[in-house]
């Protein structure tokens, strides 16, 4: 099996629950994890699965992380297993306000896996939101384990 692994990431925690995916996956065969201008969308159909990670900005994925799914062109994920992964603030414990802007953004990961959806990807397993503590982190304890928990998840369905 050949994964990909491509994450964008400003302050370091979505790369670090890319990694702790990256750690799970490995044991399976073939893994690249790349931040995401590292890779060419056109050449997506080399992979059995890809997964695609991105912070939450204003509930939808970076711009970065959009450019590339638009970069993908059509039925260029044809018959791949792919899923998504964001990190953010949980709602939570925030004030009655915060807890409302939050939902009612949402988040980015359940986008990405629409869109890899809509370039002809399958949808191996449900997209999963990590948190983050703060805007710049660090992650709430606990995440990377939950992460390797979610890829081991990814793994059992393939
Ligand atoms: C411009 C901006 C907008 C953000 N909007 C949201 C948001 O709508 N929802 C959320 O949960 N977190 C939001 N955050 C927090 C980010 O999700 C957090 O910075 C990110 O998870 C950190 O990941 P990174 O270290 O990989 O950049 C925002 C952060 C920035 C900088």
């Amino acid at each position: 099996m050949k994964s990909l692994v491509i994450f964008d990431s400003v302050h370091g925690n979505t790369e670090k629950i890319a990694m702790a995916i990256g750690r799970r996956l490995e044991a399976e065969g073939e893994l690249q994890v790349a931040k995401i201008n590292e890779i060419d969308p056109q050449y997506l159909d080399e992979y059995n699965l890809v997964v695609v990670g991105s912070p939450t900005h204003a509930g939808r994925p970076t711009p970065a992380t959009k450019e590339f799914l638009n970069k993908i062109p059509d039925n260029g994920l044809k018959g791949i297993e792919v899923t998504a992964f964001d990190t953010g603030i949980p709602a939570e414990g925030k004030k009655f306000f915060m807890r409302l802007f939050l939902k009612i953004l949402g988040y980015a990961a359940p986008r990405i896996a629409k869109s890899l959806e809509k370039k002809g990807g399958v949808l191996v397993f449900p997209p999963k939101g990590f948190f983050v503590v703060d805007r710049e982190g660090p992650l709430q304890p606990g995440e990377e384990e939950k992460a390797a928990t979610w890829a081991s998840g990814i793994l059992e369905t393939m």
